[in-house]
């Protein structure tokens, strides 16, 4: 675009410097009513991908929910929902649509201003003989090829916002400050003993009361402990704490003497089986659920880690046993066969937990 504005502007004022500046005059207001334009369109596109993630969202909930809809035979309910949010979409991109529909015409206004001057001026000139037939016919031509491509700048810019719109959610995803930084000492899951020493510690999830203050605890290795408490307490919170899926605020935790921000994160985690409240299975068969992290196991130490789970009986009796695909989500699963073999074996040769 700015090749042609060049060439063909430079054209113009050779042929016929005194109509020149009529078809140049509209592109300052072309140029600055696009970029103008654009800066207000931004926040509407921006809201429109917003509106629309609120409405996927939603979407995605009620069909992993749907058991839970139709039980409480909330369909009515959940359509209304469905129905506000749809509506709330359908208006953002309304809102979008009607500035970028106003502004191509408002370009081409613009444009035709110019046109339509440079056609009635040079015609005049044409007509008094102050400037050559042909030289004229030729300016009506160029005109068109020097303005009507600014038309397309306002296209371009408006898809440029529609595709910054969704970039910039992309963008923030991935500036998200990293909040665990994984220490260098390694942890071989070999030696690793598990006396755990939680120091004086104290924490809060952000912007909350804290649920953990000032707690010490030692728990030696080799030992079978448990920690009871009402629901919301802080059990798991304990248990994430030394996953290190959170940053304590105050006091520290070592594993076998080290603080566990010095060790390295995979080794860490690497030796710690974690059978959460939520279990998650993986699209596949029991025997790669099973061996989820160790990846290597042969199907003697997955016959194994499921005998030591109570796993096997029920495995064998399962359509293809231990290559029954079970499903997204585990679905074809009943939630304690589910969670039964998702006791991991974590540091797996040396110490069958
Ligand atoms: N990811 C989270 N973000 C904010 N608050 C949380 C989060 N997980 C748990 N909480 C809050 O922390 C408290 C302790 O939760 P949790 O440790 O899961 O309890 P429980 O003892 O039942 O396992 C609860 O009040 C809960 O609402
Ligand atoms: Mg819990």
């Amino acid at each position: 675009m700015t090749t042609t504005v060049i060439v063909v502007g430079a054209v113009f004022f050779i042929l016929a410097p005194s109509v020149a500046w009529m078809a140049v005059l509209p592109m300052p207001f072309i140029l600055w009513g696009s970029f103008g334009f654009q800066r207000k369109l931004a926040p509407r596109y921006a809201d429109v991908r917003e509106n629309a993630s609120l409405i996927n969202s939603r979407l995605a909930n009620n069909i992993t929910g749907m058991a839970t809809i139709k039980s409480f035979t909330a369909e009515d309910y959940e359509s209304e929902r469905v129905g506000i949010e749809s509506d709330h979409y359908r208006r953002s991109n309304r809102r979008a649509i009607a500035l970028s529909a106003a502004f191509v015409p408002l370009i081409r206004m613009v444009i035709l201003i110019g046109f339509t001057a440079t056609l009635f001026f040079g015609g005049i000139e044409a007509a008094t003989g102050q400037l050559a037939v042909g030289t004229y016919s030729v300016l009506v031509f160029i005109t068109q090829r020097l303005l009507w491509p600014l038309t397309n700048l306002g296209q371009t810019l408006d898809q440029y916002q529609r595709a910054m719109a969704s970039t910039q959610r992309v963008m923030n995803l991935l500036d998200t400050p990293i909040a665990i930084h994984p220490g260098t000492t390694p942890l071989p899951a070999t030696t690793v003993q598990g006396d755990i020493r939680i120091d004086n510690t104290s924490f809060a999830y952000t912007n909350q009361h804290p649920v953990i203050e000032h707690l010490s605890l030692t728990i030696p290795a080799g030992q079978t402990i448990a920690i009871v408490g009402s629901t919301g307490s802080g059990k798991s919170t304990l248990v994430k704490l030394l996953l290190r899926f959170y940053e304590l605020q105050q006091g520290r935790i070592t594993l076998d003497g080290n603080d566990i921000r010095d060790l390295n994160l995979r080794d860490l985690r690497r030796c710690i089986g974690w059978v959460s409240q939520d279990v998650f299975l993986f699209h596949g068969t029991v025997a790669e659920n099973i061996a989820y992290g160790s990846f290597g196991a042969s199907i003697d130490e997955i016959i194994h880690a499921a005998k030591l789970a109570e796993a096997h009986e029920f495995i064998t009796r399962l359509p293809h046993g231990y290559d029954t695909i079970v499903g997204e989500r585990g679905q074809k699963l009943s939630g304690g066969q589910r969670q039964v073999w998702r006791s991991p074996v974590p540091c797996s040769k040396t110490h069958p937990s």
